[in-house]
């Protein structure tokens, strides 16, 4: 093995104020500590550590199916203990990287640069600059610029309060020379803690460099410790995504207003997204897709010059080319739309295709079907799937016209280019090019007199 890497996480996370442990919380949809790990991931030949203390439990029920050794740290007494936690899992020949999983924006390219720098001679650590840098570990340096050692916070005297370049806590180092330093860590200071950052004096002490990195963009070391911070976060994380898509072509009108919690597969270019868009899941989008305000789309595919509308929910669903959907439309997991399908306001769509250039456009209900091409369906039209014990598929085959207010009984099949009048309930299949309806003969009562209202005196 090349590289193991640490990931710490063992802290408690008590500003959260959570009853979950902090690296749970979320981030574009995706837990801290999995943004964590997945950026380990991407290094080769790697063996990915994970300490855990707080809420193991819940920890191990969501993220069990991470590839990764979970080792517990029952008691934690600070970043030092946490990685003498492990000291006999690290091999003498291998690089360590140690990682913090409640800083989920770090990159790939920060790392990498990290890591070139390791060597029996030399330790890498990660700074940054920062205007404010209360509550960090301070960088101290010598006359000649070479870092000496590392104090904190609570340890430090009101001129190392002042040293505004600060220890982010991501560092790689040999596993020989760290396993030597973890022996001689103590717990001789201000938190009763032992330190990490104790390592360097050790290192500098061995005649190991300290070799510093700083990250591209701040937001990469920016850890979170309270839900202001997850908030933020979010933000920045939201708006990188938006600049990597507006980057490939496509308009965000609003990309302050914008969320895709999830993963964009493949998109085509011209796609225009309107403000207050939700994005979820695995998505496919085609070209000249447009994406109305308020809307929510979860785990789908979308095809080329489709227009979806204001306020819509889809969720599963294969949308073809040039259909429009929408305002207030919902599709539920496993619809399928063919080209040119056209769903308009106030349906539920569920369990369904719906062939090529059909069209749904108002007020309907459409579960466990199948529709065919170019059929109509009427305002106001609901499959009866339910007889509240089963489900039952209704099928309604090219070129019906189902008039509007219909109640299609299922199971039950409307045939090739019938005619459904409308106010109909169809519980028996009806013929091909045939006008079915079934419906009470209209009467007129006449001398009938409208009642008038008593008089109470
Ligand atoms: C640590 C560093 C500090 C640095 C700061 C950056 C030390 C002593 N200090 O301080 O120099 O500027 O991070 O954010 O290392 N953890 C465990 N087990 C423990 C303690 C912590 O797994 O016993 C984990 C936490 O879950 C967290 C990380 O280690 O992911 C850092 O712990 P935290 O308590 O936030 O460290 P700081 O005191 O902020
Ligand atoms: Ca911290």
């Amino acid at each position: 093995m090349r590289l193991q890497t640490l990931i710490l996480a063992a802290g408690q996370g008590t500003r959260m104020k959570s009853m979950r442990p902090k690296i749970l919380h979320k981030l574009g949809g995706v837990s801290l500590l999995e943004h964590v790990y997945n950026l380990a991931k991407q290094l080769s030949d790697n063996q990915i550590i994970t300490l855990y203390g707080h809420g193991g439990e819940a920890l191990l029920a969501e993220l069990d199916y991470l590839e990764t050794n979970w080792v517990e740290q029952k008691e934690q007494l600070g970043t030092g203990h946490a990685v003498m936690q492990v000291a006999d899992s690290i091999n003498d020949q291998s690089t360590v990287l140690v990682l913090y999983g409640d800083v989920p924006l770090l990159k790939l390219a920060t790392v990498n640069k990290l890591l070139q720098q390791v060597s029996d001679r030399s330790l890498s650590l990660l700074t940054v600059e920062l205007e404010d840098p209360t509550g960090y570990g301070r960088i101290i340096r010598d006359s000649h610029g070479s870092v000496m050692r590392i104090v904190e916070e609570k340890d430090a005297s009101p001129a190392e309060k002042r040293i505004t370049e600060v220890n982010t806590g991501i560092l790689a180092a040999k596993g020989n020379k760290l396993k030597d330093w973890l022996r001689k860590l103590d717990n001789d200071n201000a938190q009763g803690e032992f330190y990490l950052t104790d390592i360097i004096a050790l290192a500098v002490n061995d005649g190991v460099d300290i070799d510093t990195t700083k990250p591209a963009d701040r937001d990469e070391v920016l850890g979170i410790n309270d839900r202001q911070q997850l908030a933020h976060l979010e933000r920045v994380y939201q708006l990188n995504q938006a600049k990597q898509l507006m980057a490939k072509g496509v308009t965000l009108l609003d990309p302050g207003r914008f969320d895709l919690r999830g993963e964009i597969t493949e998109i085509g270019q011209d796609v225009e997204i309107d403000i207050n868009v939700i994005l979820e899941g695995r998505l496919r989008i085609g070209k000249n897709v447009r994406i109305g305000p308020h809307t929510i789309i979860r785990n789908s595919a979308i095809g080329d010059e489709v227009e979806i509308m204001a306020h819509c929910v889809i969720e599963d669903a294969i949308i073809g080319p040039g259909s429009r959907i929408g305002p207030f439309a919902r599709l539920r997991p496993e619809t399928t739309l063919g080209d040119g399908v056209h769903i308009g306001n106030f349906v539920e769509i569920k369990k369904s295709s719906v062939a090529s250039r059909s069209k749904i456009n108002h007020l309907s209900y459409i579960g466990d079907s199948i529709v065919g091409a170019e059929v109509n369906i009427g305002a106001g039209t609901i499959t009866c799937n339910y007889d509240g014990a089963n489900k039952h598929q209704t099928i309604i085959e090219d070129g019906a016209f189902i008039g509007s207010d219909t109640q299609l009984v299922a199971p039950v099949k409307v045939a090739r280019n019938a005619t459904i009048g409308a106010g109909s309930t169809i519980t028996r299949d009806t013929p091909e090019s045939t006008l079915t309806l079934s419906r009470c003969k209209q009467v007129s009562v006449e001398g009938w007199q409208r009642p008038v209202k008593k008089n109470r005196s």
